[in-house]
């Protein structure tokens, strides 16, 4: 089988650091860069740890700096009682690793690596979507181009979540609703990850031990990172645990039979108060919704066998696939 040909474009983040492990040691992954947004951090962190992360798990991809704020909106203040101050749960990091920095803004580095490779690029989009957004208005004609976008964002009201950071909305699509919209109605392929599997899958305390223990420099790096992430997550939700969010993007590329989907339109609210709220009509639904009508159709995970997730991580960082 040929690899997967992967552009990352991530907000690195405690869990985009996770996932980006997670790829650079998988070997049907090929990493073709990684273009950095705002998000969990400004993006002057988020390249920063880019930067770093490649240096040090897959040397020699190139870094691209993209966006520092979302289309129409100010930039969201910095999480750092979730990821950090730093971004990367304060572990120490080593500036003599860090990548080069690529001259071209993210998006057009998107448009130039999709268009020396039709129909092969996946894009794994795991914080806000405005790189993405920014890549279709510059050079719209790429879209069919790509071969999948698989998104980590929105929420679908299964197990009645439908948000994070409000009782409506998800961060990475909260960061940049209008990008998101724009996404989700351009023609390419598109699969949503959102909190409906993310939240359902969960690397507990001792599964990240077993991690540090058996997967060598990987595994200790994963236990290092994910320290102060688990502590928001016990304050926050009483978990035992992490949520398993960006690297569900990963494995939605790696092993989609592992999801449970519904396809249909998905738009995204762009004001008041439930802004940032995903909607899909699914296919099925036969009563005309014209704000649905005539977009593509995405696929949507609603389920996820968690055991096969989580089997399929740890075999990776501890090299045992
Ligand atoms: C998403 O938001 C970010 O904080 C995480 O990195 C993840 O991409 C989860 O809602
Ligand atoms: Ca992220």
């Amino acid at each position: 089988m040929s690899k997967h040909k992967v552009i990352y474009d991530t907000d690195p983040g405690v869990d985009d650091a996770m996932a980006l492990v997670f790829q650079a040691l998988h070997p049907d992954i090929e990493l073709l860069g990684l273009t950095s947004v705002f998000g969990n951090a400004t993006i002057e962190t988020t390249t920063r740890n880019a930067r770093f992360l490649a240096g040090r798990f897959a040397p020699g991809v190139p870094v691209a700096q993209g966006a520092a704020a979302p289309l129409k909106r100010a930039a969201p203040e910095p999480l750092a009682w979730i990821h950090g101050d730093n971004g990367l749960g304060n572990i120490a990091i080593e500036a003599s690793v860090e990548a080069a920095l690529d001259s071209r803004p993210a998006h057009r580095f998107i448009i130039d690596t999709v268009r020396a490779h039709p129909g092969e690029v996946t894009l794994i989009a795991v914080g806000p979507l405005t790189n993405l957004a920014l890549a279709l208005a510059d050079d719209p004609q790429i879209a069919p181009l790509v071969k999948q976008v698989v998104i980590m964002g929105g929420a679908f009201g299964t197990d009645a979540v439908l948000g994070n950071v409000t009782p409506a909305a998800e961060a990475n699509i909260l960061g940049d609703p209008d990008a998101a919209d724009i996404v989700f109605g351009a023609p390419w392929p598109v699969a949503i990850v959102g909190l409906d599997v993310t939240q359902r899958t969960i690397m507990s305390h001792d599964y990240l031990a077993s991690l540090r223990d058996r997967g060598g420099a990987a595994g200790q790096f994963v236990w290092d990172v994910s320290r102060h992430y688990e502590a928001f997550h016990e304050q926050s939700a009483q978990l035992k645990g992490i949520y398993v969010h960006d690297s569900s993007a990963v494995t939605y590329v790696l092993a989609p039979h592992l999801y449970t989907t519904r396809t249909g339109p998905v738009r995204v609210l762009t004001d008041g108060i439930a802004v940032g709220q995903t909607i899909q009509k699914p296919s099925t639904m036969p009563v005309p919704a014209p704000d649905w009508d005539n977009r593509p159709e995405s696929t949507v995970c609603l389920d996820v066998d968690v055991a096969g997730m989580l089997a399929l991580y740890e075999r990776t960082i501890c090299g045992t696939l």
